[in-house]
């Protein structure tokens, strides 16, 4: 763990660069420490999860803040060794800490893994007042607008120094994004397409994706405006959600789609963690350079195609997630917001002085 700085001393922030620690109490009269915890752990809602599953929920503590996985929205057939639910909180742990930063708190970030405490996840502790991170600000202003967007993207290339810039991202927050070669992606389809095929003779897949395309009105799940209304025309096949939505598709092909692996030197939960966080980054670097991701986790679910992407990654690492990334077709609007729970059903502050959060 890092050792917590003296005042005036400087201290890693939320992007790995060193910030000055400004000596400054804790209990500010206006802003108290614990609202701006439970502030940014209301803002880590708006991260991206599998499936809208949300699994995560948070404590705020007089001195720090919890992160807890929730088990009951972890997906048991499509996820059963934890993968998408630690990648989906890790996100969320990432939003947390960069709007902590926006709002001048630098926090060591502990990735826990107790056995004895099997859903604690992480810990944001030694927080300390900074300046508030104009970067950070800009990052929020991100979380604010970043959504996914299922259509095919526009022919418009993305820039390759868009694309440098997004894996610099990931790459800060510890994971790798390999750019896949056109030989790569058409790799990629195929396994895509069998992931899809495996995946639709499950029955308990099946009965899950069901479960969380239906879940309108609850603040979790996928509701038919996300959804596109009949398969977008994509080199890399999407994930058959199994119904139709409401989203309207144009015409067009995602030809100049980019397509990367999200991947690792481990495969265990922290850096399942970690590439979550890397994720988010990832994520809404690229929102801020106006390009759509899509993550494809189908082919990451199903053994066998994991496996190949394994292969394709030719030793480096282990493969996290699937990105697709691309121009959004700018004719037309994009489908709305994807609905979040409520802040008081993540968000628990019960440990802190009535009144303080
Ligand atoms: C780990 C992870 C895996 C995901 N897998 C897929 C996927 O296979 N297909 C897809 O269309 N969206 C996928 N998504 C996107 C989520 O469905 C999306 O983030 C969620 O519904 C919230 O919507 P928003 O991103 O628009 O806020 C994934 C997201 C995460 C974090």
């Amino acid at each position: 763990m890092e050792r917590q700085p003296r005042p005036g001393h400087r201290r890693v922030g939320h992007d790995g660069k060193r910030r000055k620690v400004v000596p400054m109490s804790h209990e500010t009269p206006d802003r108290p420490l614990t609202t701006a915890l439970a502030e940014a752990a209301a803002t880590a809602g708006r991260a991206p999860s599998v499936h809208n599953t949300q699994p995560w929920r948070w404590r705020v503590l007089p001195d720090a803040l919890e992160l807890r996985v929730v088990r009951d929205r972890q997906l048991t057939a499509a996820d059963p060794e934890g993968r998408l639910v630690a990648l989906s909180c890790g996100a969320a742990l990432h939003h947390a800490r960069v709007a902590l930063a926006a709002e001048g708190w630098a926090a060591v970030v502990e990735r826990v893994d107790d056995p004895s405490d099997p859903e604690l996840l992480a810990r944001l502790t030694g927080l300390q007042r900074v300046k508030a991170d104009p970067e950070a600000m800009r990052t929020v202003q991100c979380m604010q607008v970043r959504h996914t967007d299922r259509r095919p993207v526009s022919d418009e290339p993305v820039p390759v120094a868009t694309i440098d810039d997004i894996t610099k991202a990931a790459a800060d927050e510890g994971a790798r994004l390999h750019v896949l070669n056109p030989d790569q992606v058409m790799e990629l389809a195929a396994a895509a397409g069998h992931a899809d095929t495996v995946e639709a003779k499950d029955s308990q897949l099946r009965e899950e994706l069901d479960y969380w395309t239906s879940r309108t009105g609850t603040g979790t799940g996928l509701p038919p405006e996300v959804l596109p209304e009949q398969p977008p025309q994509t080199t890399v096949p999407g994930r058959d959600f199994g119904r139709s939505g409401t989203l309207p598709v144009g015409p067009g092909h995602d030809r100049a789609a980019v397509y990367g692996l999200l991947y690792g030197d481990e495969d265990e939960r922290n850096s399942w963690l970690r590439a979550g966080e890397a994720l988010s980054a990832a994520w809404l670097t690229a929102t801020r350079l106006g390009v759509s991701m899509v993550p494809l986790s189908g082919v990451v679910e199903v053994e066998g195609t994991r496996q190949t992407l394994r292969r394709v990654l030719a030793g480096l690492g282990y493969p996290y997630l699937v990105l697709r990334m691309g121009i959004a077709d700018p004719e037309h609007a994009g489908p709305p917001h994807t609905p979040r729970l409520p802040t008081e059903q993540v968000v628990d502050t019960s440990a802190v002085r009535a009144g303080e959060a």
